[in-house]
């Protein structure tokens, strides 16, 4: 079965989050259930660089206000198709925002033609390639479904991921005809959304399928407290709304294989770990203490990681004999405070502000202990990664955080399962109990080597998940078929 992935981010090509590292392993996963997946991705100067192989697959005179091509090849070792548009992706830098940090005034239209370029390759307009069905992500892809219904044209069925809600794709009604849509879509059964063009929300509602990244995230979103905004279309979807939970891709992600850490190590040589620690110790200019728990963050700095809670509990940390060591990018308020904290204890304090993916690696295979102490986490990878490089998560319970990580309570312990600390509610007293308590679990050596070893142990890649999503692709394309929607190839 062909899928076509729409995406305005894939790893290794372009990343700024978590959504790349799902939309850069899925394909490879789905191979085992006999899907090929092909990924559409804006054509961004990294992209094309990239691109061997290439082919011309489709060219548009005025896509969205300029010359475009879609272009077919590898890339990253993925098979992509590159749509090259110059007057909407030729800038380099993060793919929304500009060089100030603030989102590219024509967005809506650079990622309306992405989806009318997936909507077009849907109809089969490239010649010798079909998909079965579209799997588009978040915001960006939002407007493949309207493309199809309002050309009236029989495409492929559709399948939405939301990876994150609080992206929400919202732009004037005034772009409407520039999108290329008819005035009758402008309504409450069609894109507009509070007197705006709403991409996710016309994603959401005309998708066959809808799914989101962990189960926990699925039943928070389709209530008014969660939903934020959308929470009362979510739960009118119904059985059509799932959460499938992401995998981790186990071979960018092995501790006994990984090119980018110090020294490698595996569940059963734990011992391995320590000369990660002092390289990190060292690497962050941190006193090089063995014994000194060691906590690490790799994150974007927004308000939805709840680092603010980090911010505050500082003092307490250095009190307790803790070091911390943090590699993030985002908010400039939240850099600037943490960019502060290395000047206050230079040697048990280490923050680099920036997106860097070799510390990141460092982190995980040399911190003691992750925190994510998310407000609210749609799934979250980093606990995954934490909990397969023997760094002990500390999460907060919330989203794909609750369903991955197995608090360490005193029965979880007594059974052998526990694989790191959860708080809750999100709240400075208990965040900072938690923090005590992980320092009181790290102190018991046969505890703490436990909690490791059963991280290490869970099973953190794709296999489930690809089998979910297969299962659902063939689910969908069944019921498009049996409602009376043409199926294609
Ligand atoms: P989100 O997508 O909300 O940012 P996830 O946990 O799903 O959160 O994914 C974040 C991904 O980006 C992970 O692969 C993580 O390692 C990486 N990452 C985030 N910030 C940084 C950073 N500053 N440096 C290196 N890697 C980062
Ligand atoms: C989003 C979410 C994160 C999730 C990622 C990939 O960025 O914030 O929780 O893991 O997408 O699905």
């Amino acid at each position: 079965m062909k899928v076509l992935s729409v995406t305005a981010e894939v790893f290794p090509l372009v990343k700024t989050g978590g959504l790349a590292d799902v939309a850069g392993a899925l394909p490879a996963a789905l191979v085992a259930e006999k899907i090929e997946m092909r990924t559409l991705v804006p054509g961004y100067p990294g992209v094309l660089a990239a691109l061997e192989d290439a082919v011309e697959a489709l060219t548009y005179g005025d896509l969205m206000g300029g010359p475009a091509r879609l272009l077919s090849g590898r890339a990253g070792g993925l098979d992509v198709f590159a749509l090259e548009a110059s007057h909407l992706y030729d800038r380099e830098g993060n793919p929304y925002l500009n060089a100030a940090g603030v989102d590219w005034p024509d967005n809506g239209l650079r990622f309306a033609a992405l989806a009318r370029a997936a909507a077009d390759i849907g109809l089969g307009k490239v010649r010798g390639y079909k998909p079965s069905l579209i799997h588009g992500h978040d915001w960006q892809a939002g407007l493949v479904p309207a493309y199809l219904r309002y050309d009236d044209a029989s495409g492929p069925p559709f399948v939405l991921t939301i990876h994150n809600l609080a992206f929400q794709g919202r732009f004037p009604r005034e772009q409407l005809s520039a999108m290329g849509l008819p005035d009758h879509a402008f309504t409450i059964d069609g894109v507009e959304y509070f007197g705006d063009i709403g991409m996710l929300k016309a994603g959401i509602l005309m998708a066959d399928r809808v799914t989101t990244v962990s189960p926990t995230y699925a039943a928070e979103i389709a209530s008014d407290a969660g939903g934020m905004g959308l929470g009362g279309l979510l739960k009118a979807r119904g059985e059509a709304l799932v959460g499938i939970l992401n995998g981790l891709d186990t071979t960018v992600w092995d501790p006994l294989s990984d090119p980018l850490i110090t020294k490698p190590y595996s569940a059963g040589r734990l011992s391995g770990r320590a000369a990660n620690k002092a390289a990190l110790q060292a690497r962050f200019g941190l006193e090089i203490k063995p014994d000194a728990p060691l906590f690490g963050v790799v994150s974007r700095l927004t308000g939805q990681k709840g680092l603010d809670l980090l911010l505050a509990a500082l003092p307490m940390l250095l009190e307790m004999g803790a070091q911390l060591v943090l590699v993030g990018s985002g908010d400039a308020q939240l850099e600037a405070g943490f960019a502060a904290t290395s000047g206050v204890a230079p040697s048990r304090i280490g923050c680099v502000i920036g997106y860097d993916e070799v510390l990141g690696h460092q982190i995980q295979a040399g911190a003691d202990a992750l925190l994510v102490p998310s407000r609210f986490e749609p799934c979250g990878l980093t606990q995954l990664s934490a909990l397969r490089y023997g760094a002990v998560p500390v999460v907060a319970r919330t989203g794909g955080l609750a369903d991955t990580v197995i608090d360490a309570n005193p029965m979880a312990i007594a059974s052998g399962v526990a694989t790191g600390v959860q708080f809750a509610p999100i709240d400075q007293v208990s965040f900072d109990e938690a923090l005590r308590r992980t320092i009181r679990l790290y102190r018991d050596k046969s505890i703490w080597s436990a909690l490791q070893r059963n991280g290490m142990n869970t099973d953190v890649s794709w296999t489930a998940s690809a089998r979910r999503y297969a299962a659902l692709y063939r689910d969908t394309r069944a019921k498009a078929r049996s409602s009376g929607k043409p199926p294609s190839v």
